[in-house]
């Protein structure tokens, strides 16, 4: 997913510093070349030699250290990085980086580098909450940092309980690299409506019909639109899955809702994503009460539920993207589908290849689109792979 990176993670005295651990192995998993860097703060929480270990390489602290032979020396961090990460930023780094102050090799090194700079903020309410932090974010954002916005939860301090402060998790700032490695806000302004996950088709208050599908799929293009700057509205069916920041959220238990709402949101001049694994029958009819066993036989009669993407076809005015789940001749099945419901892009899975489909965090998926072209991904993390099906997307959109 990274392989081709070089992500320096810059490190500061905060509790949140044990999630930073984590960060860095999740990079090194996706194939990062990472370099760790901490402020002297940071080193009385965890021990350079931890970092050392987990990114497979000096760590830096000290500028003015006489860097180890083969080693990178401090400042040339500034010109190897192809994204800073700063986990945890904390008000006082963040002001000094605000400032253009150098007096440490994180602020230093940020100082003197071109590439983008992500700033996963962690710190108690107040302070997150006072103008000088407000205000010295506002100043970063104007540069064009990257903030990854704190969370609402428990913070380290008792006294204080819950607010917000937390350092967002690691999934969320992993997006927020990936993005910043890749390019600008390339759909900046644009309107995307996605839905998710599976559809709960009930025949008694405690059966129902339903399928597989985890959401992770539709979830990950909605946090990665958004990431790229789009106005994103997300409908998903039920789902244990947190829905990303800066999107806004609908969910939704069966087929006919799901109409009903991609109705309301869909985005005029914007585009529409249809990952939702959409149930294509429902039960006939509803019982109010639990349907009690009697006999050896329940029958249950479907009735077809509406095709959300034909309907909205009908009046098509936004580029309209959709999935298929193929297990046999998935190709023709899914070029038939694109040309019946009218769309401009086709995600084709085969839920049967290993770390494919359902409830898994990888994706392998072919991309057919209206003009006969054709494409086939690797087998990559479904946030990779909505990265790349949205990079189309904004190619169509600039056409
Ligand atoms: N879809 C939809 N409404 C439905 C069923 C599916 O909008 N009632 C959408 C899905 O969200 C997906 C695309 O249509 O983007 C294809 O879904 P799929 O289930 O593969 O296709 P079906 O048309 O249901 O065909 P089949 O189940 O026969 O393969």
């Amino acid at each position: 997913m990274f392989s081709d990176k070089n992500i320096v993670v810059g490190v500061c005295a905060g509790i949140a510093i044990y999630k930073t651990c984590e960060l860095v192995r999740e990079l090194k998993r996706l194939h990062a070349n990472v370099r760790v860097m901490m402020t002297p703060g940071a080193t009385r929480f965890i021990a350079p030699l931890t970092f050392q270990a987990l990114s497979g390489a000096a760590v830096s602290v000290d500028p003015f250290e006489i860097p180890q032979q083969d080693d990178i020396e401090h400042i040339e961090l500034s010109h190897w990085a192809d994204v800073i990460v700063i986990a945890p930023a904390t008000a006082n780094t963040i002001a000094k980086l605000a400032s253009g102050m150098a007096d440490n090799v994180v602020t230093a090194t940020v100082l003197a580098s071109h590439a983008p700079v992500v700033l996963a903020p962690a710190m108690n309410t107040h302070m997150w909450e006072n103008v000088a932090t407000v205000e010295n974010l506002q100043r970063l954002k104007k540069r064009f940092f990257y903030i990854v916005e704190p969370e609402y939860g428990e913070l380290a301090s008792k006294r204080e309980g819950q607010g917000m402060g937390r350092m967002a998790r690691v999934e969320r700032i992993i997006t927020q690299i990936l993005y910043a490695a890749t390019q600008p806000k390339r759909l900046a302004g644009v309107k995307i409506t996605v839905t998710a996950g599976r559809t709960e088709e009930y025949f008694d208050p405690v059966r129902m019909l339903t399928n597989r599908a985890s959401g992770r799929m539709g979830f990950a293009l909605a946090e990665m639109a958004a990431a790229m700057g789009a106005d994103v509205t997300l409908i998903s069916g039920p789902t244990d899955l947190t829905p990303p920041d800066g999107v806004q959220y609908f969910q939704v238990v069966h087929a006919r809702q799901m109409l009903e709402m991609v109705e309301k949101q869909y985005p005029e001049n914007g585009v529409l994503v249809m990952a939702a694994a959409v149930s294509d029958f429902r039960p006939e009819r509803f019982s109010q009460n639990k349907i009690k066993k009697s006999g050896n036989r329940l029958q249950v009669n479907l009735v077809p539920n509406p095709d959300i993407l034909a309907t909205v076809a009908k009046r098509k005015q936004a580029l309209h993207v959709g999935f298929a789940l193929e297990t046999d001749d998935e190709l023709k099945h899914a070029r038939d589908k694109l040309k019946r419901k009218k769309l401009d892009l086709i995600v084709v899975n085969n839920p049967n290849i290993p770390g494919a489909g359902f409830a898994v965090s990888t994706n392998k998926v072919t991309l057919l689109f209206a003009d006969g072209k054709t494409e086939e991904l690797p087998l990559l993390d479904k946030r990779l792979v909505a990265l790349e099906i949205l990079q189309r997307v904004a190619e169509m959109l600039e056409r």
